[in-house]
C-alpha cells in the first residue's frame, strides 16, 4: 500500500501514528457554548431580528502573522477520517504533521474554515474513484495568515491575509490535507487578499460557494437585462447567485426558492420574488425565466420554466436537457474580480447564525450542514 502512496501521503501515515489513537468522542449537543461575541442573525429567519452579519472581528492576524517560519511547529491539530463514513468517522488528531509547501504554495495558517456538501458527499465516499489517497484532512474553505512561502510564489508574503478553496478540482484529487487543520498548504493561484472589510469567518464563508454562483451565471450566459430563478435561495450557493445576479450582473428580475420562514431572508439578499416552496409549485408559474439556476436537484422541474433558448444550470442531481452541469473549478481570480463588490459590501458573506462552530465541534457542524437546512454558510472558527 505505501509504495503507491505519494512521499506527502507516507509523511502524513508515518508522522500521525497517534492517528491510529481514537480521539475520544466529542459531546453532541445542541446548545453548545457560543462566543458572545459573535451576533449573527438573519432578518426574519430566526425571528425577527435584523439581518446582521459578523459586526466584530475574527482575531486580527497580528497573532497569527507573528509566526515567522522558523516558529512553525512540525505537528499540529487537524480533523482526519481513515475510512469513509458518517460523522462518526471523524476524528480530531492533535499530531497530524503540518503539510510540506511545494514550489508553488503557501503555508496558512488557519483562522476560519468552512463546510460545503462536498465536504460530507466526498466523506461519505460518493467520489471515491477521483478522490485523493485516505488519510483524509477535510476541508476546502480556508481564511487565515501566510506564515511561508514556495520559492516560486510570486506576490503573497509571510502576513498575508488570504482566503480560498484549496482545491482546484473538487471531486477530482481534491487536496488531502485540507482547511480544517491548524495549518494547510495551497497553490497562490487558489488564493486572494481577504477584503479588509471581512473578519476570517466572513472570509472563510465565501470562496466555493461564490466561485461556483460566478462560474454557474458566466457558463449560462447570464447579462444584465436577464431573468434568472434561483431554486434554493437561502443555501451557500443560492444565497451568493441572487446577490451576484442582482448586483454584478444586472438582473432584471430575480426569483428565488425557499422554505417559510427563509423568505423574508431570500427577500433581503435581492429576490424581486419569494416563492414558498411548501406551500407553490415553481414549475405551475406562469412566468418563464432566461436562467434557472438549481442549487437543490430539480432539473426536471426547472427546464418546465426557462424560456425558450435559456439555460438551465444545475448544481445537483439528474441533469434534463436543455439542463448542465458543471463541477467548480477554484480561482483566486474570481475571489479578486469580486472584490470591489465584497469591499463595498454590495454583495455579503452569510454565516448561518447556528455557527460559527469551534473547532472541536466540527462533527456538529457536519451534522448540522446535512440536515440540508443550513442559511448561508456553516463555517468553523475559532480554530486554534
Ligand atoms: N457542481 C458544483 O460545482 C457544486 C458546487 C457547490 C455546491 N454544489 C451542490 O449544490 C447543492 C447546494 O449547495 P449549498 O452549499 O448551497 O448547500 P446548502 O447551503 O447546504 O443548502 C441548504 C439550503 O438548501 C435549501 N433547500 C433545501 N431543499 C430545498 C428545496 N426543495 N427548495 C428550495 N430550497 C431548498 C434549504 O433551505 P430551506 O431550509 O428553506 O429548505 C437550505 O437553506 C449541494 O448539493 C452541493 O453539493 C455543487
Amino acid at each position: 500500500m505505501d509504495s503507491i502512496l505519494s512521499p506527502t501521503t507516507f509523511h502524513f501515515q508515518l508522522r500521525s501514528r497517534p492517528l491510529l489513537t481514537p480521539f475520544p468522542p466529542s459531546i453532541l449537543t445542541i446548545n453548545r457554548l457560543k462566543n458572545p461575541r459573535h451576533c449573527v442573525h438573519n432578518k426574519g429567519v430566526f425571528g425577527p431580528q435584523p439581518l446582521r452579519v459578523f459586526a466584530t472581528s475574527a482575531p486580527s492576524a497580528e497573532t497569527a502573522s507573528n509566526k515567522s517560519s522558523s516558529s512553525i511547529p512540525s505537528e499540529m491539530k487537524a480533523w482526519t477520517y481513515t475510512e469513509y463514513g458518517g460523522v462518526e468517522v471523524l476524528k480530531l488528531e492533535s499530531s497530524v504533521a503540518v503539510p510540506e509547501v511545494k514550489v508553488d504554495q503557501v503555508l496558512i495558517k488557519v483562522v476560519a474554515a468552512a463546510l460545503n456538501p462536498v465536504d460530507f458527499k466526498r466523506r461519505l465516499g460518493k467520489f471515491k474513484a477521483t478522490d485523493s489517497p485516505l488519510p483524509t484532512i477535510p476541508g476546502y474553505d480556508v481564511a487565515g495568515v501566510v506564515v511561508k512561502v514556495g520559492s516560486q510564489v510570486k506576490d503573497l508574503k509571510e502576513g498575508d491575509e488570504v482566503y480560498g478553496d484549496i482545491s482546484e478540482k473538487a471531486l477530482d484529487g481534491p487536496k488531502q490535507f485540507g482547511s480544517l487543520a491548524e495549518y494547510t498548504a495551497v497553490e497562490e493561484k487558489l488564493l486572494a487578499l481577504k477584503p479588509k472589510n471581512l473578519d476570517f469567518v466572513q472570509a472563510a464563508a465565501l470562496p466555493l460557494a461564490i466561485e461556483t454562483a460566478y462560474e454557474g451565471l458566466e457558463r449560462a450566459g447570464f447579462s444584465e437585462g436577464k431573468s434568472i430563478l434561483v431554486l434554493g435561495g437561502a443555501g451557500g450557493v443560492g444565497s451568493l447567485v441572487i446577490q451576484l445576479a442582482k448586483q454584478v450582473f444586472g438582473a432584471s428580475k430575480v426569483a428565488a426558492t425557499s422554505s417559510t420562514g427563509k423568505l423574508e431572508f431570500i427577500k433581503s439578499l435581492g429576490a424581486d420574488l419569494a416563492i414558498d416552496y411548501t406551500k407553490e409549485n415553481f414549475e405551475d408559474l406562469p412566468e418563464k425565466f432566461d436562467v434557472v439556476y438549481d442549487a437543490v436537484g430539480q432539473c426536471d422541474k426547472a427546464v418546465k420554466v426557462v424560456k425558450e433558448g435559456g439555460s438551465v444550470v444545475a448544481l445537483t442531481g439528474a441533469v434534463t436537457p436543455p439542463g448542465f452541469r458543471f463541477v467548480v473549478t477554484s480561482t483566486g481570480e474570481t475571489l479578486k474580480k469580486l472584490n470591489p463588490y465584497l469591499e463595498s459590501g454590495k454583495v455579503k458573506a452569510l454565516v448561518d447564525p447556528k455557527g460559527p462552530f469551534p473547532f472541536d465541534k466540527v462533527s456538529e457542524a457536519f451534522s448540522y450542514l446535512e440536515t440540508n437546512r443550513a442559511t448561508g454558510k456553516v463555517v468553523v472558527y475559532p480554530i486554534p
